[in-house]
């Protein structure tokens, strides 16, 4: 069922999943504080991240959303004073957890970027590398049928099938966002995090994202960072909404856009901060 709702004026649909199952959780996130030195940057959040749904981490810049997404494939454990407590588990195991292969979780935890970055290779290059490292045994034409598999899969097959040879780096910004969908699959994660991916990408390349996730959430679980609200209301299943580290209220898309509980919520859908 689709509902329609008005966020600043704009009609949006949000999905009401009536297949919606709220056991069906990937990852389980319990009492996590996360800090950069002295900065605490996440507040005791508590989350459920749904298996083969789009889940929308919302909220005012600097409220910690980043930092979550980066601490579901462990991204930040490099970053000089950072620091973490409490537990992410992914399928019941703790991904922080003293033995934990990072290696493994990587392959399990795709991840996309605000601003496209494919490899300065052929278009076809791009597949094949994350290809070859996940699948060491397979042959040369078999590697090169998964990548063009792959980029059917997301659709760009079509518009790339000339280019392959060519560098990835003269496609437009959104054919090349979409490669880098592409090559987070590649390796064919469980989960595929993408951090404000449509950001610099005009209307129409941003349509085609979203499409692509709504198909994609067939086969992956999928967390996007969006500060568009009418892109959350439009491929959400799940709303998160992030303030000063915290998350203030979280549920159903039709029940954070249209009726939230929390006052802080209605200000920031109002645009107040
Ligand atoms: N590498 C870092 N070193 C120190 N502090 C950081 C670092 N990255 C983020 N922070 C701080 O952590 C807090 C949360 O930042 P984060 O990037 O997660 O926010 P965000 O919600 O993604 O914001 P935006 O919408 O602007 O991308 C902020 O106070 C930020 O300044
Ligand atoms: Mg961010």
């Amino acid at each position: 069922m689709e509902k329609e709702s008005f966020i600043d004026g704009v009609l949006v649909h949000s999905q009401s999943s009536t297949t919606f199952s709220l056991d069906s959780s990937i990852i389980s996130i319990q009492d996590l504080n996360a800090w950069y030195g002295q900065t605490q940057a996440l507040k005791q959040v508590n989350l459920k991240i749904y298996k083969n749904q789009i889940t929308a981490f919302i909220g005012p810049s600097g409220c910690g959303k980043t930092t979550l997404l980066r601490c579901l494939n462990r991204m930040n454990d490099l970053i000089p004073g950072f620091d973490l407590k409490g537990s992410i588990e992914l399928q019941g195991e703790n991904i922080y957890a003293p033995g934990y292969s990072v290696n493994k979780l990587r392959k399990q935890v795709g991840m996309v970027f605000q601003q496209a970055n494919p490899f300065p290779q052929t278009v076809l290059n791009n597949l094949k590398l994350p290809l070859e490292e996940n699948f060491r045994k397979l042959g040369k034409a078999q590697l090169k049928q998964i990548a063009i598999d792959k980029l059917k899969d997301t659709g760009l097959l079509e518009e790339v099938k000339d280019r392959l040879q060519q560098s990835a780096l003269k496609l437009s910004g959104g054919q090349q966002q979409r490669l880098c969908v592409a090559r987070a699959l590649a390796i064919d994660p469980e989960i595929l995090l993408l951090d404000e991916p449509c950001s610099a990408l005009d209307p129409i390349s941003t349509s085609k994202i979203e499409a692509l996730l709504i198909r994609l959430k067939e086969r992956y679980s999928i967390v996007i960072v969006t500060h568009n609200l009418q892109q959350a209301a439009r491929i959400a299943d799940y709303v998160v909404f992030f303030y000063q580290g915290e998350i203030v209220e979280q549920g159903l898309p039709q029940e954070i856009f249209i009726t939230p509980r929390m006052k802080l919520t209605s200000q920031y859908l109002q645009g107040m901060f």
